[in-house]
């Protein structure tokens, strides 16, 4: 997987490294307010990282986004979980601290220029409704809504953004 560097970001593949800094960020309930599982839990943070770095290839996975060095949050790119047929699956996070500053918008949009170059005919996301602020990142990268669905222990919005490169 490479690093992606944007204006302001890099995006830096997830390693076993990261972890501690990774559960740091996810102690923050606040991260968790829209998932089914609290990873302010320390345990549960943990188990998140390392079923993330299960799930990475020589060119989808997770990866760091780092402003100065610093991580400010996590975003990836890899088969759905949770879509059939292993439809490639996007997600965005942002360290509370840092939100709000279009840094969502800017990984994300990064990673979508990178999954388009790969040739992926489309990118698919699952937003919970009620997540104002991740629908608004997926309206302004373009996403069009085609649904809803029980995903991740709630009903989800299901979101596509087809590959208009190819
Ligand atoms: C959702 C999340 C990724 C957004 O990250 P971010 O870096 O703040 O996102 P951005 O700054 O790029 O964009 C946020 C947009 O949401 C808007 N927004 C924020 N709170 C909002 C609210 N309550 N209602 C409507 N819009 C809201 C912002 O105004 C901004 O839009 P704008 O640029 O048009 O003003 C971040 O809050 C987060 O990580 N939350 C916890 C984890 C999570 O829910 N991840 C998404 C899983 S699908």
């Amino acid at each position: 997987m490479p690093t992606l560097i944007t204006k302001h970001l890099k995006l830096v593949p997830l390693t076993h490294a990261d972890a501690d800094t990774v559960v740091e960020m996810f102690a923050d309930p606040a991260m968790s307010t829209y998932m089914s599982i609290d990873f302010s839990v320390e345990a549960n943070g943990r188990a998140m990282v390392e079923r993330r770095l299960a799930h990475s290839d020589d060119k989808l996975g997770h990866w760091t986004v780092t402003e100065k060095g610093e991580t400010v949050g996590l975003v990836h790119l890899r088969p759905s979980f949770e879509l059939p047929a292993s439809l490639i699956e996007i997600g965005w996070y942002t360290a509370t601290s840092r939100a709000g500053r279009g840094l969502a918008q800017e990984a994300a949009a990064a990673l979508l220029r990178y999954g388009q170059g790969l040739g992926l005919p489309a990118i698919w996301a699952v937003v919970d409704p009620r997540n104002a602020a991740s629908l608004a990142v997926a309206h302004k990268l373009g996403f069009l809504h085609v649904g809803e669905g029980h995903h991740y222990g709630a009903l989800h919005d299901v979101m596509v953004l087809l590959n208009e490169r190819r």
